[in-house]
């Protein structure tokens, strides 16, 4: 099936930081910023035809040389943990491949920092 896009400043995915555009190379006309705390989650709302399991690929950049944690929260429920690696800068973007189990209609993707650092910022996430 065809690849949907799903940009983390296009409503009605959440972003609870500030959407940015501040580093070169983003899709969109931003990127989502959290706030650097567990509480500075991106969210996003993945439509499926049928239920499944289905790949998602969050493109995200992180400028520091630490990775950032975070746990994949799907509808509620945690799926699995993501690690996402330093990048080298800012403005240098990467894309980690992910396993969703998505049901029928909209489902909540939620990417849930699970250290005080917070996520690295987010571009989008395809489905
Ligand atoms: C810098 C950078 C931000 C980034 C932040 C962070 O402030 O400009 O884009 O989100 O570091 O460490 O999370
Ligand atoms: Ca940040």
């Amino acid at each position: 099936a065809a690849t949907t896009r799903y940009e983390a400043e296009v409503s009605p995915a959440v972003c609870t930081g500030t959407i940015d555009s501040d580093w070169a190379g983003f899709s969109g006309s931003g990127f989502c910023n959290g706030d650097n705390g567990t509480g500075g989650y991106a969210q996003f709302t993945v439509n499926a035809s049928a239920a499944g399991t289905a790949t998602l690929k969050v493109r995200f950049a992180n400028g520091t040389t630490s990775a950032r944690a975070a746990g994949l929260v799907v509808n509620g429920t945690t799926t699995g943990t993501v690690s996402f690696e330093g990048t080298g800068a800012w403005s240098t973007w990467a894309t980690k491949t992910l396993t969703v189990p998505l049901r029928a209609g909209g489902n909540t993707v939620r990417l849930s920092p699970t250290t005080s650092t917070g996520l690295p910022n987010v571009d989008y996430a395809d489905v």
